[in-house]
């Protein structure tokens, strides 16, 4: 270990209880990036992190785009040394049906749990809790050392999870502000409760909205039903057409790009011991779903899909009503991986959906953003550094694994800046992001600030 080291875990491990507060006064900000209502929300979330950025010696700003603003930082280290930029998010997703919180989601406790003490609220682990690992890393080692061992850029982005529709023109407009030698991103998970991991592939993500429209208006079932086309017929036979029976995607084109998975990777993934039965166990399933003649973990890392998201359309309240509806919706989202194309998928798509039109039945569709897969340079030097820094802080070595979720940046980073990413979180797959009652291990948090203070010094040189 360097001898600079100890007393920086010595000074977080002290700090935590502050370290506690901070994170959640940042998750009392209801930072809802999707939704409109929020705006002003994502703005203070941004200047939050500008001041506690600053507090530290940060040169913090918040920068505006055309949706919600990104926070840039630099601080500088010693002379000579390598330049990180580190990423996260502050924007969190909806929290409804909001009846389903044990508690207000933007109220943050610690609770205990038979699996030990966790942070629950919205944005714990997706990205809240995450990102202030970092800070608090820097935080530590500034207090201790008078400065950081390597000189840090920060951005925070704040519609990570609504598709980061000003990204890549922010990208591209300060492009010599945020380019370093290597990208941090603190938004993926652990391999297991004691497995570190660095995530070394993300699928990529292309969103669809499609809305249907029948008749010129909501109909009486009785008096036209059998005369008039119902839009929900229309569109449930579209995604009952999206998937043939063997679970691969009909969309013409859609595989161009998907390779297999290499034979040495493979052997890598079958050696983690991933246990497919726990992994659909844990959330009350029995049976993989997906394509036929794919294991589990090969079928969230390296196949791509197509989910519908969410369907809406004629009659959903209280009771009963015959109605013929005119219009029907439905979001719909693919996750891709390789070189698939997203812009060639959204036109096969499109086309596949125009072609299966009734007379009398037209369509509309909404583009709800795209990002192709990325993988990352794992022989990059860093990587190696960066396991063994993990390896000394949890209870078994480091794990490099691919993930099944998306994050824009890491491809973006690559292709528009030339610098490649390193992807270290300590999300939990039980940590329920996304969805009601997201927590985030204390462990998870303590565990991160003390594996960033250790990623920090082993990249440092
Ligand atoms: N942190 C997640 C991505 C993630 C999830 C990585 C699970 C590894 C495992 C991220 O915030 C997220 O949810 N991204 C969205 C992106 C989308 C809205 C463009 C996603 O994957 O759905
Ligand atoms: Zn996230």
């Amino acid at each position: 270990m360097p001898p600079a080291l100890p007393p920086v875990l010595d000074r977080l491990d002290a700090d935590l209880d502050a370290a506690l507060a901070r994170l959640f006064a940042l998750m009392r900000i209801a930072s809802i990036s999707t939704d409109g209502a929020y705006r002003a929300d994502c703005d203070a979330a941004a200047d939050w992190l500008v001041r506690d950025l600053a507090s530290i010696g940060v040169r913090a700003e918040k920068r505006a785009t055309p949706g919600h603003p990104m926070v840039v930082g630099h601080i500088d280290g010693p002379k000579g040394a390598p330049h990180v930029l580190f990423y996260g998010h502050y924007d969190v997703q909806p929290v409804d049906p909001l009846d389903l919180w044990a508690r207000d989601p933007f109220d943050p406790v610690i609770e205990d749990t038979p699996a030990g003490k966790v942070i629950r609220g919205r944005g714990a682990s997706d990205d809240k809790g995450q990102l202030m690992t970092f800070v608090e890393a820097c935080r530590a080692w500034i207090a201790v050392h008078g400065q950081l061992p390597l000189r840090v850029s920060f951005l925070f982005e704040g519609e990570e999870e609504s598709g980061s529709p000003s990204l890549v023109p922010f990208l591209t407009e300060n492009a010599d502000d945020l380019r370093a030698d290597l990208a941090l991103i603190c938004d993926t998970g652990l391999f297991d409760a004691d497995t570190p991991a660095i995530t070394t592939r993300l699928r990529g993500l292309l969103g669809e909205e499609i809305t249907l429209t029948g008749p010129d208006r909501d109909l009486h079932s009785g008096s036209y039903g059998g005369a008039a086309i119902n839009p929900i017929r229309v569109l449930a036979r579209i995604i009952a057409g999206l998937h043939d029976d063997k679970g691969r995607v009909t969309v013409p084109g859609f595989y161009d790009g998907v390779t297999e998975v290499a034979p040495e990777i493979a052997a890598q993934w079958d050696g983690l011991g991933f246990d497919a039965d726990r992994f659909l166990g844990a959330v009350g399933l029995s049976h993989p779903a997906g394509e036929a003649g794919r294991s589990v973990l090969e079928a969230i890392w390296a196949r791509p899909t197509c989910e519908v998201n969410g369907i809406q359309g004629g009659y959903t309240g209280a009771g009963f009503k015959t109605v013929l509806p005119s219009k029907a919706h439905a979001k719909i989202s693919f996750r891709l991986v390789g070189t698939q194309d997203p812009q060639k998928i959204r036109a096969a798509f499109r086309a596949q959906v125009r072609a299966a039109l009734p007379p009398d039945c037209r369509v509309e569709f909404h583009d709800h953003g795209a990002a192709p897969a990325a993988q990352m340079a794992t022989d990059h030097p860093a990587f190696e550094a960066a396991r063994q820094a993990l390896g000394a802080e949890w209870p078994r070595p480091a794990a490099f694994v691919g993930a099944g979720g998306s994050i824009p940046i890491a491809g973006y980073f690559k292709d528009i800046l030339g610098m490649d990413s390193m992807l270290i979180g300590f999300a939990n797959a039980d940590d329920q992001i996304h969805s009601p009652n997201e927590k985030y291990n204390l462990s998870s948090f303590q565990r991160g600030i003390r594996s960033w203070a250790r990623v920090l010094a082993a990249i440092s040189g």
